[in-house]
Order: structure tokens, then sequence, then C-alpha cells
């Protein structure tokens, strides 16, 4: 946002460093004058109100989350603590502050699993199949009932998969990526034939970007590109682009509750706000493949944990 977007703006960075934070992400602006960086929770109420009161937000990105299914299946209340509990503590703080605008960063997931050629739209009622899409589902309702019954400012946004750089090594992508430049097994679950639509993570920001400044209030606008591929389709090609076989591919148990497919219809984003992605899949995987040859030293990093008391950790101190 600040190098490219809207470099007058001034934001304020509220993360709470959890396992997948990483300050070595952002600091290129660690010592930005337009950024602040607060280490806290969004579920603290107090930090949260104090931060109201000391800064005149114009509005909320709100992206904070626990987001990987897995983690949710194992140990769901962290979910609805973050997701649930943390989302409408920022909503009590936009309602004690007029004209403060709100976007709730939501998913795909919220909709469940789609039917082979069906595309969820924004009226797609919501099924959730997990403990972590089922938090973001609640989450979501939570601030369209804020827009209606207390008149504010909030729209909901619904993406589909993220990939892109920096991306923490849980996710699909990433984690095949690093599997493979180090010669170990890549993981599918099941048969590997679930399909996921796919989206660079800066065409997700220039979504979110154009729905801050022009989305309608009270409005949902799902983010999707239409790039459907297979998870199997997806490994296989990371290994054909690092030059590995496949057979480091290993089909394991499935993921219990596993969504077969997500498939998004993003006409209304398109139209009204005139948005599109600027990535097509096929361009941007090899990037992102590139991108994980060429970073090794920050997932080296992050899987052996160095990244929780790095040098560049003395940041968050700063505000
Ligand atoms: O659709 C948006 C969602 O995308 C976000 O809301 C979530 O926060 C994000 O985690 C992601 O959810 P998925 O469960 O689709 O992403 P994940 O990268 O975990 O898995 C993508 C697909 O790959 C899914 O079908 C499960 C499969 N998979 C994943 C992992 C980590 C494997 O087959 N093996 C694996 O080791």
């Amino acid at each position: 946002m600040l190098r490219r977007a809207r470099p007058t703006w001034k934001l304020v960075n509220l993360d709470a460093l959890t396992y997948a934070g990483n300050v070595e992400n952002v600091k290129d602006v660690g010592e930005d004058e337009h950024c602040a960086f607060v280490h806290g929770n969004v579920a603290n109420a107090a930090l949260v109100a104090g931060l109201f009161a000391r800064y005149d937000f114009a509005s909320v990105l709100h992206l904070a989350a626990e987001s990987h299914v897995d983690r949710s299946i194992v140990g769901p209340q962290l979910f609805v603590e973050t997701n649930i509990c943390g989302t409408h503590t920022l909503l009590e703080a936009v309602r004690a502050h007029a004209n403060v605008r709100f976007i709730q960063v939501s998913t795909d997931e919220v909709y469940g699993s789609a039917a082979s050629g069906q595309c969820f739209t924004e009226a797609t009622p919501l099924q959730p199949t997990n403990p972590y899409a089922a938090s973001k589902a609640a989450a979501d309702l939570l601030a369209l009932a804020y827009q209606r019954t207390y008149g504010l400012d909030i729209v909901v946004t619904r993406c589909t998969n993220n990939f892109g750089p920096y991306q923490f090594p849980e996710k699909l992508i990433p984690l095949m990526c690093i599997n493979a430049l180090e010669d170990k097994q890549l993981p599918i679950y099941g048969d590997g034939a679930q399909e996921r639509d796919w989206l660079h993570v800066e065409d997700h920001c220039s979504a979110l970007l154009a729905i801050l400044e022009r989305g309608k209030s009270g409005s949902t606008y799902n983010i999707g590109t239409g790039q459907t591929c297979t998870n199997l389709t997806i490994a296989t090609r990371i290994l054909a682009h690092l030059g590995k076989p496949d057979s480091l591919i290993r089909h394991i148990s499935d993921r219990p509750g596993h969504d077969r497919r997500y498939a998004l219809d993003s006409a209304r984003l398109r139209s009204e706000l005139g948005w599109m992605p600027r990535y097509g899949l096929g361009d941007a995987l090899t990037k992102t493949i590139d991108w994980y040859v060429e970073n090794r030293g920050w997932w080296e990093r992050v899987l052996s944990g160095a990244y929780r008391t790095a040098p560049a950790n003395e940041f968050p101190s700063r505000a």
C-alpha cells in the first residue's frame, strides 16, 4: 500500500505475531514514518480501544485471523477466540467511533464445497464444513448484522486461495515448493483431485483497495480469478519447474470434511468496481516458485524457528 498504491496514507499495523507472523515480511516499512507497528491481539478490547482513542482512523481493514483449516480441526478454540471474538472486539470499537469504514476480509470457504460446474455468488447460502470456515462465517454474519443494526459502514470480502511470496509454509504452494527443493515428499491429501481457485496475493490486495475505497456499505464482494486447478496439478507443475521427479508425490489420508471444490463468481466486483486480476496462474505460479528458490534464507529461518527471535523482532517494540 505504502510503496506502490497510497504512499501518503498512514497505516497502523496491528499484529499478534503468532506462529505465522513474521516481522521480516514488513521490515521495509519498519522505519517509515507513515507506518506504525503494534504488537497485540485484535481480541484485546483495551488495546483496541486505546488505539482508536490514539489514532483518528478512517477505516479498518480486518485481515487478522487464524486461517489454517488443519489447525482448526486439531484445535478449534483459538479460531473462535480470534476469528469470532476478535472481530466482535473490532466491531465494538467501530461502533463507538463515528464514520469508520470496516472491511471484513473473509473467505470462499464459508460457502462450503461447490458442486461440479457450480460457481458461488454472494447470494449462495453459507454452508461451512470445518471449524475455521464456520468461525469466518460467524464473523461475517456479525459484521453484516452490525451494519444493519447500527447503520455502520461495513463491507465483507470473500477471496479464494491466495498464493505468492512470504506465504507461511503450511499452505499448499509454499509447502510443495520447499519440500521439492529439499527433495522431501510432497503430501497430497486423498486423490489430489480437489480443486481450488488460485488468486495471486497482489491481485487480492488490489481488490481490497478497490473495495476499501469504493465498495458499497452492507455489500459482500467475492474475489476470485476463475483459475481453478487440482492440487495434484499444482504439485506436478512445481516438480516440473524445479526439475524434480513426480515420484516425490505421496498420497496420504484425506483431511476430515475436506471440501472438494471451491469456485467463485466475482462478477459483482468486476462490474461495480472494475477490478480485474493481473496475474494468470501459469506465470504467477512460476514466479512464485522462483521466489522460494531465491529466498531460501527466508524459509530456512521459518523452518528453524529463528524468525521468532530474529533481530528484526526488535521492530515491534518501537510502537
Ligand atoms: O479458499 C480460501 C482459503 O484457502 C483460506 O480461507 C484459508 O485461510 C487458506 O488456508 C486456504 O484454505 P485451503 O484449505 O484450501 O488451503 P491449503 O493450502 O491448506 O490447502 C489447499 C488444498 O491443498 C486443499 O485441498 C488441501 C490440500 N493440501 C494441503 C496441504 C497443506 C494437500 O493436499 N496437502 C497438504 O499438505
